[in-house]
């Protein structure tokens, strides 16, 4: 990936840059993988990244939005959305939350419970509408990808167990301001081995049976997000494999007549256009240690804070060859407050550009005022 050097030395860091031509390709691929199939719809979740010229170019590209919040929901429609495309999911959707869906007439509602579905049934009632939804159902799978963001098992908060979809979908058909739609699922972040979403296309057509056996007609399927990227081999993977992920599901899962599939992709689409741009302040030479200081911490980036999330780490003014071990961290008064441990790269001095490759999903959006620092700014290709 290029980098506009001499446009970066006038900046104030720490700062995000996006490269909108990493981001269109990653769209058109995207798009690609599903153009043949008029019954695939592809929707990007919008928690990973909200800032406005990315949120505008994925609507141009016609993707539905993902949304799960309130604020969400308002980003979505600034940036062009079409209420039509946007599906809401949350397990604690507030009143205003849902009443603010129900006036933009969203497409449909992800329901986690059947506390919620009552409480959406009662609020559509009082505008006299019917609320489209559908249930978010947990699959109990295992994906295999950090424990912070695995989604899809019993144990976690997400979703209604499969032992209680049918009754749901009764309770659901009995409501009268309630459409029911469809299913919905999700099983987890950053997963690399396809053969997950084969094991919930599986699980899906169990379920599809279950209904079958009770007559119910479903009309969508949402199998979520979840496809990750390569974060250690940014320019060798800029594009995922979408091609691989849609034909998983196109060879697994087993449609009823009719039925829409919805995808909702996050990190996948936006994660290899942005890159955290920081400064070196100190090279600190520690006891034991060399310390690169940074003026990015973790209230800009908290992945690996947070999830032990690796990150490539690149000097970008240096031209020296001596490589050297670092710790590489940044200025917040925590000790967590590292971005990697023992990395060799080559020797920095002070005032050098440092990237975060791959920091496009969950990056700015995840960005804190902690220790009253100023949020980043971010920068767009020309
Ligand atoms: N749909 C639902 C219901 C979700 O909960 C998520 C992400 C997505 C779609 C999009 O998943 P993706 O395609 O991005 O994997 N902050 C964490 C990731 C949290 C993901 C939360 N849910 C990180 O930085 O790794």
């Amino acid at each position: 990936m290029q980098f506009p050097i001499d446009r970066f030395q006038q900046q104030t860091t720490p700062f995000y840059y996006y490269d909108l031509r990493i981001l269109q390709n990653t769209l058109e691929a995207a798009k690609r993988a599903v153009e043949e199939y008029d019954n695939y719809h592809l929707h990007y979740a919008i928690k990973a990244n909200t800032n406005p010229k990315i949120l505008k170019q994925i609507s141009l590209s016609g993707f539905g939005a993902d949304c799960v919040s309130g604020g969400e929901i308002k980003a979505a429609l600034a940036a062009g959305f079409p209420a039509s495309s946007i599906v809401f999911a949350g397990v604690g959707k507030a009143d205003w939350e849902i009443k603010l869906a129900l006036e933009a007439q969203i497409s449909c509602f992800n329901v986690e419970s059947i506390p919620e579905l009552y409480v959406i049934n009662d609020l559509a009632a009082e505008q006299r509408v019917r609320a489209n939804i559908a249930f978010r159902i947990t699959p109990n799978i295992d994906a295999h990808t950090n424990a912070k963001i695995t989604t899809g098992l019993n144990e976690n908060k997400f979703g209604i167990a499969m032992e209680d979809m049918v009754s749901a979908v009764k309770e659901a058909k009995s409501l009268p301001y309630i459409n029911y739609m469809g299913l919905h699922f999700h099983i987890g972040s950053q997963i690399l081995d396809c053969s997950s979403f084969a094991v919930l296309s599986e699980r899906i057509n169990e379920l599809q049976d279950q209904l079958d056996a009770e007559s119910i007609k479903t009309s969508s399927i949402n199998v979520g997000g979840g496809l990750g990227v390569d974060y250690e081999h940014p320019d060798e993977h800029l594009i995922p494999d979408f091609k691989k992920y849609v034909n998983t599901f196109r060879q697994h899962l087993k449609l009823r007549s009719g039925q829409q599939v919805h995808f909702e992709l996050g990190r996948s689409i936006v994660a290899q256009c942005g890159t955290l741009i920081s400064r070196i302040l100190y090279i600190k030479g520690g006891h034991h240690k060399k310390f690169i200081i940074l003026d990015a911490g973790f209230t800009d980036l908290i992945r690996p804070a947070m999830y032990d999330a690796f990150h490539l780490v690149q000097n970008l003014t240096t031209t020296a060859q001596k490589v050297e071990k670092y710790d590489i961290v940044g200025p917040i008064c925590e000790s967590s407050d590292v971005f990697i441990k023992d990395f060799n790269m080559p020797e920095g001095k002070r005032g050098d550009l440092i990237a975060f490759r791959s920091a496009g999903a969950y990056g700015e959006i995840m960005a804190s005022q902690y220790n009253c620092r100023p949020l980043p700014n971010s920068i767009i290709s020309e």
